[in-house]
């Protein structure tokens, strides 16, 4: 069974490669990834946070679940400001400037081509995940400052253990 690997675990900077088969495996790691996030409460999850460096990633918002495989924003519109966490920073939540309205364009776990044009919180969502397809993580929106505290909190969460 998978698990969520959890900052500042280097897996989560490591290069996500694309997605060329599309099978079951594929399919059964997309289910798979889907149990995690639902047991975690979360709402998306990408595959380097379960140790798999691909361009995959989950969302589930509003009770429909998005496949993200290969995605790629193609436009993005309007700012939202809001709270952001993350099942690999646990307790952590920011407030993070993202677009409004973004169209994503993707495939589905079958191969087949995708376009999702998403508003409010599901595109926040989007934007989170595909962040981390690309190595990129929550703190790095934040200031330096910010992300400061939150690396010496964590580090010294980790020495308690
Ligand atoms: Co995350």
């Amino acid at each position: 069974m998978l698990k969520i690997i959890k900052y500042p675990s280097p897996v989560l900077r490591f290069a996500n490669e694309l997605v060329t088969v599309f099978d079951d495996e594929l399919k059964e790691l997309v289910d798979e990834m889907t149990i995690i996030m639902t047991n975690s409460r979360g709402v998306g999850l990408a595959a380097p946070q379960v140790g798999i460096n691909k361009k995959i990633a989950i969302v589930n918002t509003d009770g429909k679940r998005y496949v993200l495989i290969n995605p790629r924003i193609i436009s993005a519109k309007g700012e939202q400001f809001g709270q952001e966490g993350c099942l690999s920073f646990p307790g952590i939540f920011e407030n993070i400037k993202r677009a409004e309205t973004v169209t994503v364009e993707c495939y589905d776990e079958t191969g087949e081509k995708q376009f999702y044009e998403v508003s409010g919180l599901t595109a926040r969502a989007f934007q989170h995940e595909i962040d981390h397809l690309d190595g990129k993580l929550l703190i790095d929106n934040l200031s330096t400052i910010k992300r400061d505290i939150i690396n010496r909190k964590i580090r010294k969460n980790s020495r308690g253990h």
